[in-house]
C-alpha cells in the first residue's frame, strides 16, 4: 500500500468532527487559563512570556500551576501525564529531588561568581568520559552553544559557510532558521538576516554524495547535524552515514559538530559516546538542566588550544587583537554546574538510561500493536525513550520522507483528545517521549488512548 493509501484510511470527516468536539470539551475544562491569558495580554503579547508558548499549540493554551515527576497541573486543576516534556527540555521530569537539592544549595551558596567553582571539573571530566571529547564550555542554551561552535569553526577554517541538513533544527539562530528556495537558502521566519541565510547550505540527510558536492567547494567551515534528526519526527542515520560524513568533512577541511541537545537523552553518553562517533564538537543542552537554563559544547584538544591562544581579554580598548567571540556573564554559573553534576551523577545513570530505553521500547511496541489492530501498516519510531507514529510501513531516511507522517490535522486532534483524558502529547515535530520520571503504567495509559483515538478516526 502506498503512503497515500495508508493516509486514506483516516476518515477526514470523523477527524474534523472529533477535533471540534474535543476542542470544545478542552475549552470547557480550562476557563481559568483562558481568562488569565486574555488578561495577561495587557502586559505580554499573546499573554505569554515567550511567544512560543502560544504558538506551539493550535488549541487553547493553558497556564501551568506546577508539576511532580511525570505530571504537571494547570490552574483549572487539570493534571496531565506529560509526553511532550517541554519538547525535551524536561526529560528528567518535574522537580527531581537530587537536582532540587543541589540547585537549592547552589543558590543559597551565592549562585554565580563569574569564576569557576570547584565542582565544574566533575561535570566537564564526566562529560569527557561519557562523550569522548576532552574539553567543554558552558552557555545558557543549545542555540548559544551552536552559535559559538559556528564562530570558532569560522575562525579556525577561515571560511564562512555552514552545511546543514533538510529537516534540521539547531536553535533560533540566523544560520539554521532557513530553507531552500531553488538554489538559494532563505530565512523561514520574519526578522532574520537574508545575508546570513545565504551562508547556509542545505542537503538531504543520509546522502553522502550531496554532502560531498557541497563540501567540494572548500567554502564550508562547519558541518552541523543531529546524529539522528529529531525535529522532523525521527530520521535515523543509515549504517556508516555519520562515519562517512566525518571522513568527508576531514577530507575537505571542514569541522563537524554533532548536536546532541535532544539525543543525549536517548542513550548513555549520547549517540556520540554510545556509538563511538568521531567529531570536532558536540552540543548538549535542554533536558540536561531540567528547567535550569544552561547548555554545553564539547571540543577536541586542538580546538581548545585555539581557544586558549585567542582568549578574549577585557582590556576595554579596540586594539585589533580581541579573541574569540564566546561567552556571556551568566554562563557557567554555580547553579548550572550544580544541576549538571546532580543530573549526571544521580539521574542520568546507566541504569536509568536502560530503564527508560525499555519503557521507550514498550511504548513503540504498544503503538505498533495498536496500528495492527486498526489494520494500519504503520511503524512506530523508536530510539531509546522516543517513539512516534510513522504512517508508512518503512521508516524515513530523510526529512522529505518523514514529512509524509507529519499529518498536522491528525496530530493536533490527537493531542487535544489526549489532553481531555489527562495526557499531554508531543508537539507536531516530535513524538511521544518517555521521561526519566515515567513508569510502565504511564506508558500503558498512553497506548490505551492512542488506541481509542485511532478507533474514532480509522475507517
Ligand atoms: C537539536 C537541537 N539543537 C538545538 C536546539 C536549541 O535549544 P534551545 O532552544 O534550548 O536553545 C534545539 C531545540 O529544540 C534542538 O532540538
Amino acid at each position: 500500500m502506498s503512503a497515500t493509501d495508508l493516509a486514506a484510511r483516516i476518515d477526514r470527516k470523523s477527524l474534523a468532527a472529533l477535533r471540534v468536539r474535543e476542542e470544545t470539551a478542552f475549552a470547557a475544562r480550562t476557563p481559568k487559563s483562558r481568562a488569565w491569558l486574555e488578561a495577561a495580554r495587557a502586559s505580554m503579547p499573546n499573554g505569554v512570556p515567550v511567544a512560543w508558548m502560544a504558538g506551539l499549540y493550535r488549541h487553547n493554551s493553558i497556564v501551568a500551576a506546577g508539576g511532580e515527576g511525570a505530571f504537571f497541573r494547570d490552574i483549572d486543576g487539570n493534571r496531565y501525564c506529560d509526553f511532550n516534556v517541554c519538547d525535551l527540555a524536561m526529560t528528567m521530569g518535574y522537580g527531581p529531588q537530587p537536582i532540587v537539592a543541589a540547585v537549592s544549595r547552589a543558590v543559597a551558596n551565592g549562585a554565580h561568581f563569574l569564576l569557576a567553582v570547584e565542582d565544574t571539573r566533575s561535570v566537564t571530566e564526566e562529560l569527557a568520559r561519557r562523550v569522548g571529547l576532552p574539553c567543554w564550555q558552558f552557555t545558557l542554551s543549545a542555540s548559544a552553544a551552536n552559535t559559538e561552535v559556528m564562530r570558532i569553526a569560522r575562525f579556525i577554517t577561515g571560511r564562512t559557510k555552514i552545511l546543514i541538513f533538510d529537516g534540521q533544527y539547531h536553535g533560533h539562530i540566523d544560520e539554521s532558521l532557513v530553507t531552500k528556495r531553488g538554489n538559494d537558502t532563505v530565512p523561514i521566519q520574519l526578522g532574520l538576516s537574508a545575508r546570513t541565510a545565504r551562508d547556509s547550505i542545505i542537503v538531504p540527510f543520509n546522502d553522502l554524495a550531496a554532502a560531498e558536492a557541497a563540501l567540494k567547494s572548500h567554502e564550508i567551515a562547519l558541518v552541523i547535524t543531529e546524529p539522528a534528526l529529531t525535529n522532523c519526527l525521527l530520521v535515523e542515520p543509515e549504517p556508516g552515514y555519520l562515519e562517512g560524513l566525518r571522513a568527508l568533512s576531514q577530507r575537505y577541511g571542514a569541522l563537524l559538530c554533532l548536536d546532541e541537545a535532544h539525543t543525549f537523552q536517548f542513550a548513555y553518553g549520547g549517540l556520540t559516546g554510545s556509538r563511538k562517533l568521531e567529531c570536532d564538537f558536540v552540543t548538549l543542552g535542554k533536558g540536561l538542566g531540567t528547567g535550569i537554563s544552561f547548555a554545553l559544547y564539547g571540543m577536541t584538544r586542538a580546538i581548545a588550544d585555539v581557544m586558549e591562544k585567542h582568549l578574549d581579554s577585557d582590556i576595554g580598548l579596540d586594539t585589533g587583537s580581541k579573541g574569540l567571540a564566546t561567552g556571556g556573564t551568566t554562563y557557567g554559573s554555580a547553579i548550572a554546574v550544580a544541576a549538571a553534576k546532580a543530573a549526571l551523577e544521580q539521574v542520568l545513570t546507566p541504569e536509568n538510561y536502560e530503564r527508560v530505553g525499555h519503557l521507550g521500547n514498550a511504548l513503540a511496541d504498544g503503538l505498533e500493536t495498536v496500528f495492527k489492530k486498526h489494520g494500519l501498516d504503520w511503524r512506530s519510531f523508536r530510539m531509546g525513550p522516543r517513539a512516534g507514529y510513522c504512517m508508512k510501513p518503512d521508516l524515513p531516511t530523510n526529512a522529505a520522507e518523514a514529512s509524509e507522517s507529519m499529518d498536522i490535522e491528525m496530530i493536533d486532534t490527537r493531542r487535544v483528545f489526549m489532553a481531555n483524558r489527562a495526557v499531554w502529547d508531543a508537539v507536531v515535530s516530535a513524538g511521544p517521549q518517555v521521561s526519566f520520571a515515567h513508569n510502565a503504567g504511564d506508558i500503558a495509559r498512553y497506548v490505551t488512548l492512542a488506541d481509542a483515538f485511532l478507533g474514532e478516526i480509522v475507517r
